[in-house]
């Protein structure tokens, strides 16, 4: 090794001197060739700074400030000239996509950025770069700048891109959380990402709606919960899903699917993906098991839109070649498949967003879901949140 790396050494100063005697003797051209071969001898020599292990890469010393100032700007830079074509949602303010934004936030992002109330591990600490507080930078970026980062993630650092890129909705969901990071208590947060309090876990445990620890279902369901709700029923109005008394298939096989990325979500693929089958197939029996939720209250502008919405599911739209939903949705059309949902009572939020994410080809699923590729390909927004506002309207006995 010590005799290549002297004959590499050789290689790269006898052109410089050569170069320098060329600058001396006055020819520009010469000149020229000295820049070029000195321009070679710096890449070279960096090369060979690598190959012989000179380099640090110990995450201990962390970066020169200049490296740091580097690619601090390198980054700041091309975030704000690549989210130039970023389109915002019309409001980042809906409560909805912050309660989605905050379950994520806790499985995804606060073991790196901390979360009020909570810092980040000393683990985190010895990373180079650091992962900033987040809270305390939110201030410095604009929705779009966040998004872009939130989408792509940042290289030559731990920061992860998002899993389902076509999700855009989703990375919305935690654009619009981490924008209200900065004013967040703990006890909000608590209640925004962890859904209940300590008190409220101990009251539901005690009343028989929460398994124990003990149970070999307990610690994984504890996860679920945080999003799904005690009883399944969903935490609503929002676009996270009511799960109890959906059908036992849909619910294992839509499992499946996330793990397996059939399903694109970037908030359900890597909790589905971290369970193993037998865990999957007993979460599905257990929600499955559970009472839906009675409706919640109609309210009584939309009723028209109820009535609009079950023409539409009964009878289809057949000159837009829109199919009834009723033939494999109910309500009071049996036999069907039990692969397909039970959509009754669900929450319209939820189910406005899954028929717009059919219909752009972006959702995925199981084995079937080419069926909804096909029924919804003509759907109007308009008859996409009437079909949802009677869905949602729907009591379970009257879907059987
Ligand atoms: C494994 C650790 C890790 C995880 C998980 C992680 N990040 Fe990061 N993130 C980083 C690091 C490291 C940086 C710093 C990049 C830099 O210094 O240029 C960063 C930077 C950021 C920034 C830019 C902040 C700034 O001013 O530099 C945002 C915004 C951000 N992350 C959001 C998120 C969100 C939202 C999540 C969850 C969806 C997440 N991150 C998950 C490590 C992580
Ligand atoms: C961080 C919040 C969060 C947690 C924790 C979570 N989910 Fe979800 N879940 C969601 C969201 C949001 C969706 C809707 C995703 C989509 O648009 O596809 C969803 C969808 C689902 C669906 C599909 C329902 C349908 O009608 O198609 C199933 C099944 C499911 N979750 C089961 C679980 C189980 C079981 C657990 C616990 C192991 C769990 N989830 C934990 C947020 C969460
Ligand atoms: C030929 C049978 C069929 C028809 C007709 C049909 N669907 Fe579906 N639908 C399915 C299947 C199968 C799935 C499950 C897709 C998957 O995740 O793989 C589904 C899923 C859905 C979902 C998602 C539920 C959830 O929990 O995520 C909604 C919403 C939905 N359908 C609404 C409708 C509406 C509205 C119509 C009428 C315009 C309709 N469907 C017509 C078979 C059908």
């Amino acid at each position: 090794m010590f005799r290549l790396a002297r004959h590499l050494l050789h290689l790269i100063v006898s052109p410089v001197l050569n170069g320098g005697r060329y600058l001396i003797a006055g020819s520009w051209k010469r000149g020229l060739a000295l820049l070029v071969t000195l321009a070679l001898a710096a890449v070279v020599g960096g090369l060979m700074f690598a190959w012989l292990g000179l380099a640090s890469v110990s995450a201990r010393s962390g970066h020169w400030p200049v490296t740091e100032w580097f690619l601090h700007m390198a980054m700041r830079n091309a975030v704000e000239t690549r989210s130039v074509s970023v389109k915002p949602p019309l409001t980042l303010d809906d409560p909805k996509l912050i309660l989605k934004g905050a379950g994520h936030y806790e499985t995804g992002c606060s073991s790196c950025h901390a979360s009020p109330g909570k810092g980040q591990s000393l683990i985190v600490q010895q990373m180079t770069p650091m992962p900033p507080v987040l809270a305390t930078r939110i201030k410095e970026w604009t929705p779009e700048e966040l998004f872009w980062i939130v989408k792509n993630g940042v290289k030559f650092s731990a920061m992860p891109a998002w899993l389902a890129p076509e999700r855009e909705d989703e990375i919305w969901a935690i654009v619009a959380f981490i924008r209200k990071l900065p004013e967040l208590s703990s006890e909000q947060y608590e209640h925004l990402a962890l859904g209940t309090s300590a008190s409220g876990w101990r009251q539901n445990q005690e009343a028989g709606l929460l398994k124990g620890l003990d149970d070999p279902l307990g610690p994984t369901l504890a996860n679920c919960v945080r999003c799904h709700g005690a009883k399944g029923e969903g935490r609503g109005p929002s676009t996270i899903p009511i799960l109890a008394g959906q059908r036992e298939r849909y619910l294992l096989e839509s499992l499946e699917a996330y793990a397996n990325g059939e399903r694109k979500s970037g908030i359900m693929q890597p909790i589905a993906a971290a369970l193993d089958d037998q865990t999957r197939r007993e979460l599905a029996r257990h929600y499955a098991s559970l009472a839906r939720p009675e409706p919640a209250a109609r309210v009584s502008e939309q009723t028209e839109a109820i009535q609009r919405g079950e023409t539409i599911a009964q009878y289809g739209v057949p000159r837009q070649g829109v199919p009834s939903c009723a033939h494999c949705h109910g309500p009071r059309q049996t036999p069907r498949n039990p692969i397909y949902p039970d959509l009754s009572g669900q929450h319209a939020d939820y189910l406005t967003l899954q028929l717009e994410l059919f219909k752009s080809q972006k959702r995925g699923g199981t084995a079937y879901v080419h069926l909804m590729h096909s029924a919804v390909r003509r759907l109007t927004p308009e008859q996409m949140s009437d079909l949802a506002a009677y869905y949602a309207a729907q009591t379970v006995e009257a879907s059987q």
